[in-house]
Order: structure tokens, then C-alpha cells, then sequence
């Protein structure tokens, strides 16, 4: 297969590692704004650095897209134009008007968008869907989602990022309806500064909570936060009527308990994303190539992103307005 990756930075150069280890992959293309990013990357993986046009123009087979955010719409409708699949990291867009138009043109046409929600494809989320889907965890009574960066990101990064719901805990939100498969009634979220002064200079927190409620009564809460000395920590819990299990709770979990006897955590502790989620980075590209071949149906949807968004605004308008919020509020 010939695979064109449009953008070669954090995420992109790990895409392309896993795309240069497939045997299903022969040929590599890399675009990239900036041409010394794609020559670097290209030259990494043995593929070849060419222009976001020349690489749409070469006929691949599919296009991974991992350009920054603004670059997404644009490159996503390039490809449906040409009819090439795609597979875009989250975020569609930032923007709902802008998403729902992306969404409507790709299944208007049938073209093929897997998204970058790879926490679907990570071994214990995984096996917790199981344990909900087969019953054996019962009525699905709570859940408890985490998700804490080591490091906030640079200043410059904040204003376009969306803020912390639309682009740090969108993972828990598309997560939290994969795993229930049901749907969000109410958000009531809330958030402050705790460490970091300039998140609040571009109206953004650093700290995060929220309290959701799904339509079928089961309740969840989320917590977030841009630093944690510790490391990596992405945790999910299920309780339930039969049986309660954890996800991202293991060795390397960034926490420690204090009760008499336990073990302490094995250093290191998950150092960044590419570290915790390698598999389940290799696993949803492995994922989509067998749906860009046919032999698989699409995990992913444009759908699915759209949803995650409509979440992440109902958080944000309720952090601002200080109340719950419906998705359907959003639309
Ligand atoms: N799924 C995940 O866990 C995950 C993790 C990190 C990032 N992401 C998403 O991946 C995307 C990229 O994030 P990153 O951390 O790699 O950012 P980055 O800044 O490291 O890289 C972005 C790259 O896109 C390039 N670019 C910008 N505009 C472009 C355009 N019009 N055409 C082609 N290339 C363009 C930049 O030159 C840069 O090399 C973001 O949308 C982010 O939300 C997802």
C-alpha cells in the first residue's frame, strides 16, 4: 500500500513509525508545512518528503492526517474530493458549525474517515467494553474517568487548543460513550487555576471536573488537570451491579498508595501519550488499513468526533455559565 501522511510533527512522526513497521505498507509519502519536518520524517522511516498537493496528486492508496487542527477540515475534504480514505487525529475541527459540515460531506459521499480516538483500540479499555457488553459487570451504576498530563503545554499552544474539555478530556468523553454505548444527558462541569497563571489569561483552566449524567441514569466523573509531577495518568473506573474493574491502573499508574504494605508504583511511571497508548497507536492504525483494504468496518466514525465535541462544549458553556448542560443544548 502507498500511504500519504500529511503532517509530521509530535503525533505524525510516531504514525509514521508504525506505518513504516506494517507489511502491509510499501511506500511512505510525508507533506508537511514545513518541508524540513517532512524531509526529517520521511528520511526516519525510509519514505519519501514531498508537498500536501504531490502527496494527494501520487494516488495513495490512504492518507493519514496529523497536521495541527486548522489544517484538518482542509485536508480532510481533499481527500474525499480525490476519494482517497482517511485517517484523521482529533479534533475534526474546534468549531461545531465547521464540524457538522465535514461530517455531512463525508457521509453524504461514503468516503472512508477513521478518527484518532485510540484510546478505543488500548488493551484494558478494551476488555472493560467487554466486561459492560457481556454483562458481566452488571447495571452500569458509575464511572469514573481521569485524565492528567505531566506538563501543561506551552503558552503559545492554549489559544488554539480549544480549552481543556475540547481538547484534553475529549478522549474521556468519546471514551465514556464507546464504553457505556450510550449517550450523554447532562454535564455540569467546573474548573480553576491552580498552577499556571497563563491558562487563565487565555480564559482557560488548568484543573477540571465534571459530573455527567447518561440518558439511562448511569452517572460519571471526570477529573483533569495539566500537571502531574508524577507522570501520565489516564484511568477509567466501572462500577457495577456484578462487578466493578479498573482501566490504566498497573505498575506504572502515577499514583501511589500509602496504606501499610503496598507496593510503590515501578518507576518510571508513563512518561507522555506515545508512551502510555504505543499499542493503542499501533493497534487503530493496524485497524485502519484493514478497513482502507475492506476487511473491516470503520471503528471511528466522523460521527463519533461530533459527538465527543458536543460534549466538550456542553462542559465549557456549563464551566462558564456555572449550571448543567445538555449536548442537545449545543444543536
Ligand atoms: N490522539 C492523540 O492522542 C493525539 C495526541 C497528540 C496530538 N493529537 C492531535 O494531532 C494533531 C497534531 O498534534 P501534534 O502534537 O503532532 O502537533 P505538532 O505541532 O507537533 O505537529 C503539527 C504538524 O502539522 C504541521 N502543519 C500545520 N499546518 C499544516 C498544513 N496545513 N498542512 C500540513 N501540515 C501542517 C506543522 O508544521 C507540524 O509539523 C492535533 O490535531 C492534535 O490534536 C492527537
Amino acid at each position: 500500500m502507498k500511504v500519504g501522511l500529511l503532517g509530521a510533527g509530535r503525533i505524525g512522526a510516531l504514525h509514521a513509525g508504525v506505518l513504516a513497521r506494517d507489511e502491509d505498507v510499501d511506500e511512505i509519502l510525508v507533506g508537511d508545512a514545513d518541508p524540513e519536518r517532512a524531509e526529517a520524517v520521511a528520511a526516519e522511516v525510509g519514505g519519501e518528503a514531498g508537498k500536501i498537493e504531490d502527496v494527494l496528486g501520487a494516488g495513495p492508496d490512504a492518507v493519514v492526517i496529523a497536521a495541527s487542527t486548522p489544517a484538518h477540515a482542509p485536508l480532510i475534504r481533499a481527500a474525499v474530493d480525490a476519494g482517497i480514505p482517511a485517517f484523521c487525529e482529533k479534533p475534526i475541527a474546534l468549531g461545531y458549525e465547521e464540524t457538522v459540515e465535514v461530517v455531512d460531506e463525508v457521509e453524504s459521499s461514503g468516503a472512508t474517515l477513521q478518527i484518532g480516538f485510540q484510546r478505543r483500540f488500548d488493551a484494558g479499555y478494551s476488555e472493560a467494553k467487554r466486561l459492560v457488553e457481556t454483562g458481566a459487570l452488571g447495571t452500569i451504576y458509575s464511572i469514573r474517568l481521569a485524565t492528567h498530563d505531566p506538563e501543561p503545554p506551552p503558552e503559545e499552544y492554549i489559544p488554539a487548543s480549544g480549552g481543556i474539555f475540547r481538547d484534553l478530556h475529549i478522549h474521556d468523553f468519546d471514551i465514556l460513550r464507546w464504553l457505556t454505548g450510550g449517550e450523554v444527558d447532562e454535564v455540569y462541569a467546573t474548573g480553576s487555576v491552580r498552577g499556571f497563571d497563563f491558562f487563565a489569561e487565555h480564559g482557560d483552566v488548568d484543573t477540571s471536573a465534571a459530573l455527567i449524567t447518561m440518558i439511562d441514569g448511569a452517572v460519571a466523573v471526570l477529573t483533569g488537570g495539566r500537571h502531574d509531577p508524577l507522570g501520565y495518568d489516564v484511568r477509567a473506573e466501572v462500577f457495577g451491579s456484578k462487578d466493578s474493574v479498573a482501566v490504566g491502573l498497573d505498575r506504572r499508574t502515577p499514583l501511589r498508595s500509602v496504606e501499610p504494605g503496598m507496593p510503590s508504583p515501578e518507576k518510571p511511571a508513563y512518561p507522555n501519550f506515545q508512551e502510555r497508548f504505543a499499542d493503542a497507536y499501533a493497534a487503530e492504525m493496524r485497524h485502519f488499513l484493514s478497513v482502507v483494504k475492506g476487511e473491516a468496518e470503520n471503528p471511528c466514525t466522523a460521527r463519533d468526533a461530533l459527538e465527543a465535541l458536543r460534549i466538550a462544549m456542553a462542559a465549557d458553556l456549563s464551566l462558564d455559565e456555572h449550571r448543567p448542560v445538555s449536548p442537545s443544548e449545543v444543536a
